[in-house]
């Protein structure tokens, strides 16, 4: 048997096109097929438990004051801290598991701004995402619009950027945006999915723009109503009965993140 890649996959693109749906609706797609999947909720909205089908947050990390003071030594004030703090068991202590077995972690919000300086905290929650990436598992993360806070450490271990876009160009710039902070921090894997689909039109659009920026498209995905239902019912798309056709196109996308991990493998 081939070595298994554990893909690490991050999802991003502009507010609202549809990240948390799909991130969710993978990472059960993914464990259901027998992986070991942690879903890290990396958006201050920490809305991906509606995706995932999972009732209530488990704690976010970011409000482990205490812990997060003790781990980094920062509680002596002299305004020395750790930047390799413990963080090994945290998943393991503040993860929830939800549906088809998928683990999820919230990182939470870290407040900027006022006069405290919020650097334990940051520290801390670079060290746990460097921790996840490295980690055996697979690993889907919810980001929010932009990539600012993935840093050239944790960089190193995504292997794939999974944007999307919703046809019009707004959505469309800020994959372009992304696609060079991405680069700049050496994420050199980036691909595409045009979620929300009506017009056909309006796609080739979208398409020829992605192609023009070199990224190469994954999948296209219809507006389909009964999303917003699921939404509005707070339910994942897995769990509202009779599979909605997106469901359909997200599990191509599996299968296509699978033969591109699968390729990665093969790789001298
Ligand atoms: N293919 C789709 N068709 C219709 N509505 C969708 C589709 N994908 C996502 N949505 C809806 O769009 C809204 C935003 O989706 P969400 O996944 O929260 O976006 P993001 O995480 O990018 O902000 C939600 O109400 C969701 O149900
Ligand atoms: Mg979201």
């Amino acid at each position: 048997m081939i070595a298994e890649k554990k893909l690490k996959i991050a999802v991003a693109g502009k507010g609202g096109v549809g990240k948390t749906t799909i991130a969710g609706t993978l990472a059960r797609l993914f464990a259901r097929d027998g992986h070991s999947v942690i879903a890290v909720d990396a958006d201050p909205a920490m809305n991906l438990k509606f995706a995932l089908g999972i009732n209530k947050n488990p704690t976010p990390v970011s409000e482990l004051k205490d812990l997060i003071f003790e781990r980094t030594g920062a509680y002596t004030g002299t305004g020395i801290y750790k930047l390799n703090p413990k963080v090994d068991d945290i998943i393991e202590g503040y993860g929830a598991k939800g549906p088809d077995g998928v683990t999820l972690l919230v990182m939470g919000t870290i407040e900027k701004g006022g006069s405290g300086c919020t650097c334990p905290e940051n520290a801390f929650l670079r060290s746990l995402l460097r921790h996840i990436l490295f980690k055996k598992n697979m690993v889907i993360m919810d980001m929010e619009a932009g990539i600012e806070h993935l840093g050239r450490g944790t960089a190193k271990g995504v292997d794939l950027m999974l944007t999307v876009v919703e046809p019009g160009m707004r959505s469309v710039e800020t994959v372009g945006r992304i696609k060079k902070l991405g680069e700049d921090i050496g994420i050199n894997n980036i691909t595409a999915v045009i979620n929300k689909v009506t017009d056909s039109e309006m796609v080739k659009k979208v398409e020829i723009k992605l192609a023009e920026m070199n990224i190469p498209l994954l999948e296209i995905i219809p507006y389909e109503q009964s999303l917003i239902k699921a939404d509005m019912e707070g339910k994942a798309p897995l769990d509202i009965g009779g599979e909605p056709e997106a469901v359909e196109h997200i599990k191509r996308i599996k299968e296509k993140i699978l033969s591109f991990a699968n390729a990665l493998v093969s790789l001298p």
